[in-house]
């Protein structure tokens, strides 16, 4: 017995310390501890040693056991250690290295566009205002002053739904419909979508408009040619000039087109204003009589403006866009340099 307690001994120590990984290990503890093991084996035949000397080999089977042990578990925590430090080291993580910027959107030109124009009429107290985009012919074209038979529907060759209804080409049916909810005194702003069929470099069937209409007393053209001056220098800069030309529209009276000094010459001419030193950049002038009558507003009482203006048109001049599809493509290499 004391024999083959050294053979194990010398033997599996031996092995131990040899051991190179801790599965080795996980296998020599089977070896000797498992349940056909050398070891177990060894203890299955103390039953057969001579009762006096039981004690005896117990005690030596059992310091053997713990000295086996006590050496696999060094070498297995010293394992343990040694592969949980090679892990570690090769699952590093470089938390210095810059992340993987996510695409982030950003706001149409022509969104842009519209909110400054918003922002610089809301600054001057105009509240904004929305609107159906199928619309009435009654409040496209008639109580706009245009019945079914005026020639000025031709300017705007438009998409009919049926008879008495289209895609408003303007947005200034949205003036009717303030009158007649609001009331008077006024001072509206109405951004949305209009439709024309009109396709080209400078024209789009769907395109966006942005309406303003101031109703009260005493209201006069200086009132007009004062808020666009204000509106002109905002938009560009403090030495924009504005110019009123005579122009007609069927719901205003007079009626004007509004130039204002080229944003890139000056006033010297160059491409952008095609050599005049102006840009036309929107229609106005005085309500109609007629418009104010058409929504129960007394006109020897009250008076007004409107204009109206294409946010297109704005965005192309103030970002130097050639062709207005250019906006409706959406290719995102010239929508971010929009950011
Ligand atoms: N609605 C006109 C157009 O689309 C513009 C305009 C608006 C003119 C308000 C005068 C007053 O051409």
């Amino acid at each position: 017995m004391q024999d083959k307690i050294d053979k194990i001994l010398k033997t599996y120590l031996c092995q131990i310390e040899k051991a190179e990984s801790s599965n080795e290990i996980l296998n020599l503890r089977v070896k000797i501890f498992g349940k056909s093991g050398e070891f177990t084996e060894l203890l299955k035949g103390l039953k057969d040693v001579d009762a006096g000397l039981r004690p005896q080999f117990g005690k030596i089977l059992n310091d053997a056991k713990v000295s086996l042990e006590n050496k696999l578990n060094a070498k297995e925590d010293m394992f343990k250690k040694f592969e949980l430090n090679l892990k570690l080291n090769n699952e590093k993580i470089d938390i210095t290295l810059p992340g993987k910027k996510p695409n982030v959107g950003s706001l149409h030109p022509l969104m842009l566009v519209k909110n400054e124009v918003v922002n610089i009429f809301t600054a001057l107290g105009f509240t904004v205002v929305d609107g159906p985009e199928i619309e009435l012919d009654y409040y496209n074209f008639q109580a706009l002053n245009m019945p079914k038979d005026h020639p000025a529907r031709d300017m705007q060759d438009s998409f009919y739904i049926n008879e008495n209804i289209v895609l408003r080409s303007q947005t200034s049916p949205m003036q009717i419909r303030a009158m007649e909810t609001m009331g008077v005194p006024l001072r509206i702003l109405c951004p949305g979508r209009v439709y024309r069929s009109d396709d080209d470099a400078t024209h789009s069937p769907m395109f966006h408009q942005i309406e303003g209409l101031v109703v009260d007393k005493n209201i006069t053209m200086r009132d007009l040619k004062g808020v666009l001056d204000e509106f002109a220098k905002k938009l560009f800069d403090s030495d924009t000039k504005t110019r009123l030309r005579p122009s007609y529209f069927p719901f205003t009276e007079p009626s004007v087109e509004v130039d204002l000094s080229c944003a890139i010459c000056k006033g010297k001419g160059c491409r952008l204003c095609k050599g005049t030193g102006w840009m036309e950049i929107l229609g106005a002038g005085m309500v109609n009589r007629r418009v104010l009558k058409n929504c129960k507003i007394d006109p020897d009482v009250y008076s007004g403006f409107a204009f109206g203006m294409g946010i297109e048109r704005i965005a192309m001049i103030k970002y130097g866009i050639p062709d207005m599809r250019m906006l409706f493509e959406n290719d995102k290499r010239f929508l971010e340099q929009f950011k």
